[in-house]
């Protein structure tokens, strides 16, 4: 199911139609028309800045798997995935998944956790990723290798697949309504919300005595940490003013300081937002959903239930917090910020950019690449402001077979300093390797964003490329897939 309306990027034939199809959406991006040669490539630029060397500009956005075992511990699956994210010859490996920082911090109950009983299997998976990208790479020199710690926040589900444990921090009129939740559903206590900070310092603590380079405090897609920054109606210290929503970051913080002195510091963060939206009743029938609409949200205004967007009209973009809270990872000598946006579970169309919707979302409300265009602009925004952060960009896998010729402007003009793969990293994760190296580009490789490895864990199935990776090509995974999906 997607939007006949929307150009199958798939059927366009070279950058300079690319180019025109750019200009058609009116999506500000760049698009190169050739590829540099591997002297004058900007992928295979070093960096070096604040203490920190990248021995390149690729990065590996973090992907979860769904795949750890009941306990925590990294599967063969999970350890599969990393040797890919270290063939991919990227060397900024951002987090590589979400790890929660307790079991019942879990998004899900297949999610790494870091404990003691894990830290093991936790350093293996590192090694195993070091030893592959040595082997593409020659060497792992300027390689930087972080893990994203988190904790789920309101999209808890630590022990069954389908039963969710939120953990929330204020009442949503919308969101809430949608899990189901009472009006007296208890708020996390501030005393929980220490005791969480303390999970964080523990888990960034083990991070730094396995040896990874720095940990990822997630501060992005509805999960707790971006959750606080709209903590607006929150009463206590850790809700209403900006110091006391950004006061859970700066604790944690605190406290590596003292735990792990030398590890460094990245935040992951969804910069922007939008309400969250639904598929349109009207355009949806026979179980097939439409495209997305904003939630009702006219009765709500001014809209205090979000982070990075405009309380008057909350549909749009308002950068005024987030370039106060990128002013504070500066004073809080945080050198490693990771730009993304919204969140997948209401409003996917913004956070992951997709033709083809996962089983929960809705078709998309326009081409996705306009989606591409606002979190590229929104990211060579906050670069200009904030030159001395190293700054890595998000949402560029819709660009599929342009990727490259996109990236490589966005590197050339300063858009961002590190180019950041996600689903391209599950099909094609050499993808910018190859074109730098001056291979040619292998297109049936290219992720189409049919959105299967959204679906799968929707269903309680591990994520993978289902389409596309043999591995989960014709497998039992994937019949119950096809069964899962045939049900909806
Ligand atoms: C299957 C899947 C798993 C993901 N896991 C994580 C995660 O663990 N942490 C995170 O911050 N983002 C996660 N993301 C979001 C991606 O890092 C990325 O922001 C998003 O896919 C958009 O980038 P892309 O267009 O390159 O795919 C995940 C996305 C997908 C599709
Ligand atoms: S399932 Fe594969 S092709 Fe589809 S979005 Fe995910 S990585 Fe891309």
């Amino acid at each position: 199911m997607s939007n006949p309306a929307i150009l199958r990027l798939g059927s366009v034939k070279d950058p300079l139609r690319f180019q025109e199809h750019l200009r058609s959406l009116q999506v500000d991006v760049p698009c190169d028309l050739e590829l540099a040669p591997t002297a004058d490539s900007p992928f295979l630029l070093p960096l070096q800045r604040s203490g920190i060397k990248i021995g390149n500009r690729i990065a590996i956005n973090p992907m979860e798997g769904w795949d750890a075992t009941p306990d925590g511990n990294p599967s063969e699956l999970t350890y599969r995935r990393w040797q890919k994210f270290g063939a991919s010859g990227a060397k900024l490996i951002w987090g590589g998944e979400a790890v929660a920082v307790s079991a019942s911090a879990r998004a899900n109950p297949n999610q790494l956790v870091m404990a003691p009983h894990t830290r093991e299997n936790i350093a293996r998976l590192r090694a195993v990723l070091v030893a592959e990208h040595r082997k593409t790479m020659g060497s792992d020199d300027d390689l930087l290798i972080g893990i994203q710690l988190t904790h789920s926040g309101r999209y808890c589900r630590p022990h069954v697949h389908d039963h969710p444990q939120p953990r929330i921090l204020y009442r949503h009129p919308i969101l809430d309504r949608r899990l189901n939740l009472p009006d007296d559903y208890p708020l996390l206590t501030d005393a929980e919300i220490e005791a969480i900070i303390e999970d964080f310092h523990s888990a960034a603590r083990a991070a730094w005595e396995l040896g990874f380079d720095f940990v990822d405090i997630k501060h992005c897609h509805g999960y707790l940490g971006h959750e606080f920054l709209s903590a607006h109606t929150r009463s206590g210290k850790y809700g209403g003013s900006f110091e006391n929503r950004t006061r859970f970051l700066r604790e944690i913080v605190q406290g590596i300081c003292a735990n792990a002195p030398g590890l460094k510091i990245g935040v992951r963060l969804s910069a922007f937002d939008t309400v969250p939206f639904r598929p349109d009743p009207a355009r949806s029938s026979n179980g097939k959903r439409g495209p997305g609409i904003p939630d009702d949200y006219e009765h709500l205004i001014p809209f205090n239930w979000g982070f990075g967007l405009d309380p008057q009209d909350p549909t749009q973009a308002d950068l005024t917090e987030p370039i106060r809270f990128l002013s504070l990872l500066e004073e809080l000598q945080i050198p490693l910020v990771n730009l993304t946006a919204g969140s997948p579970y209401y409003n996917p169309h913004l956070q992951r950019p997709a033709l083809f919707p996962p089983s929960d979302g809705y078709l998309p409300p326009h081409d996705p690449l306009i989606e591409v265009g606002r979190q590229l602009n929104v990211a060579r925004q906050l670069k200009r402001l904030f030159p001395n952060l190293i700054v890595v960009g998000t949402a560029y896998s819709y660009l599929q077979d342009f990727l490259p010729y996109v990236a490589q402007p966005v590197l050339r003009e300063g858009w961002v300093d590190v180019v950041g793969l996600g689903r391209m990293t599950l099909t094609y994760p050499e993808i910018l390797l190859d074109v730098a190296q001056g291979r040619p580009l292998q297109h049936k490789r290219i992720c189409r964003t049919f959105s299967d490895c959204t679906t799968a864990p929707r269903n309680g199935l591990p994520s993978g490329c289902y389409p596309l990776d043999s591995h989960y090509k014709n497998s039992e995974m994937m019949v119950r897939l096809a069964a899962a999906k045939a049900k909806r």
